[in-house]
């Protein structure tokens, strides 16, 4: 209250000193508006003479004209319209003189709540009296608060607009994959952003809400290794008005990266017995083939990693792709490894991250007749009496071969010209070791 009646002490001033300005000595002039301030609102983006509404009950906005001797009450707007939006019109309704905020005509811009929200006018009432022959003017200024109104005029806007991912083939269903976002300045529910797909889509999903786009189909590299998806930013309000086209764009390339599934694959194809001591280079021929395509699918090395301490065996790869010769680089003793050697093989793809697989391969040396029989004795002295009847055994004779089968069978005789009657027996003996 105190500063209402403050505030009307000093429009009393004003127009004191516009009276005396004009020259003229009328004091009963009574010009006032029905309140010193007014709130009003506009929606943004209104179209030239649109007229700011205020709330339904608010005091009406004018001047009451109590005497006929004022006339002609203009109004003005003399503060607070720099960019010239506003228009301030006045229409004599009985004793009434109504103020009217509308936008102006002729302006290319246009109201923008984004922008500016609020507008304090100065708005100034003018009245001219006439005093004899004199017109005397007076006026007096209120105040009015244009509120901009948001309408739903911003697409949201993705920020940024377009998205790259690069997704492993065997990325888990339901994985996010990105997010996409869209601001909207809109207020309230104008601005909740509804996400979706341009395009139908199975593979992909797009949570409408927060914009995280995820799988909803395994990836297959072999069935595409790229995808791109249109987003739409829907702003919830033009959800709700069919067809306004308040929509926005972004676009989404998704690459499917290939995964080195398979390891690779060993298979000896020839696998024959060596015989020791020869120099058969060739011992087998290895295919080593990968399921894999591209970079994952190539073989990066077959090695003995394992069974050859001696380096017996090499192996090399030959102009096939994906054969590899097992070389004997050493004579081989099968009386110094009788078990033969079992190789073990690994087998390394060039995939990202690579993959390697074992075989072993086991080499049985086939025996070479290369050690003769050896006796555990040079010489055997046997004492028989003169009465021993014939077939007595006289000696148990030990003889010993290194070699294997029928490379270690052993034939005893007795050769021609021993003793006067040469008996001859066969025997057989087998060493085993
Ligand atoms: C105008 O609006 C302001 C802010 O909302 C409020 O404080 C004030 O009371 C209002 N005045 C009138 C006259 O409605
Ligand atoms: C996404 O990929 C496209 C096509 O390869 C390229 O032109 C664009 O610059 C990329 N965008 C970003 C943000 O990396
Ligand atoms: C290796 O084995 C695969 C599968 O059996 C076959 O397709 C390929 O031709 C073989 N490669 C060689 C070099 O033998």
């Amino acid at each position: 209250m105190m500063r209402r009646s403050a505030f009307a002490c000093c429009l009393l001033v004003i127009v004191l000193i516009q009276v005396e300005s004009e020259g003229a000595l009328s004091t009963d002039v009574d010009i006032r508006f029905s309140k010193q301030l007014y709130n009003v609102s506009i929606p943004e983006n209104s179209v030239a003479k649109t007229y700011a509404t205020q709330a339904p009950g608010a005091e009406r906005m004018g001047i009451h004209v109590r005497s006929n001797a004022l006339s002609d009450i203009r109004y003005k707007i003399v503060d607070g319209d720099r960019d010239k939006f506003f228009k301030a019109e006045d229409r004599l309704v009985g004793d009434f003189c109504f103020l009217f905020i509308r936008t102006r005509t002729g302006n290319n811009d246009v109201l923008n709540r984004e922008r500016k929200d609020k507008y304090v006018l100065q708005v100034r009432a003018t009245a001219t009296k006439r005093e004899g022959k004199q017109k005397v003017s007076f006026s007096v200024d209120t105040t009015v608060v244009v509120t901009v109104l948001d309408t739903n005029d911003l697409n949201p806007l993705f920020y940024p607009t377009e998205y790259n991912a690069t997704v492993f083939e065997d990325t888990p269903v339901h994985q996010s994959i990105l997010k996409v976002v869209a601001e909207d300045a809109d207020l309230g529910r104008n601005g909740e952003i509804y996400y979706s797909f341009a395009e139908e889509t199975d593979k992909f999903a797009i949570h409408p809400m927060s914009g995280v786009i995820s799988l909803s189909r395994p990836l297959r590299y072999n069935e595409g290794t790229y995808h791109e998806l249109t987003v739409l930013g829907q702003d919830r309000g033009a959800l709700f008005r069919q067809g306004s086209g308040m929509v926005s764009k972004a676009k989404v390339r998704i690459r499917v990266k290939k995964v080195n599934f398979h390891a690779p694959e060993i298979r000896i194809r020839r696998h024959p017995q060596i015989v020791e001591n020869s120099n058969a280079d060739i011992y087998a021929i290895v295919n080593v083939s990968d399921k894999d395509s591209g970079v994952h699918g190539e073989i990066k090395s077959l090695e003995i990693v394992d069974g050859d301490p001696d380096g017996h065996f090499r192996i090399r790869p030959t102009k096939q792709k994906g054969e590899f010769n097992i070389e004997v680089l050493k004579l081989l003793d099968r009386e110094t490894t009788p078990q033969g050697y079992t190789l073990k093989l690994r087998a390394v793809d060039r995939g990202v991250p690579p993959r390697e697989s074992y075989k072993s391969v086991p080499v049985h040396l086939t025996d070479l007749n290369d050690n003769a029989p050896v006796f555990n004795k040079e010489m055997y002295e046997v004492k028989v009496p003169e009465t021993a009847p014939v077939n007595t055994p006289l000696i148990r004779l030990k003889v010993t071969d290194a070699d294997e089968g029928r490379n270690a069978q052993v034939f005893l005789e007795i050769p021609h010209g021993l003793g006067d009657r040469p008996r001859q027996r066969r025997h057989k003996k087998t060493v085993f070791r």
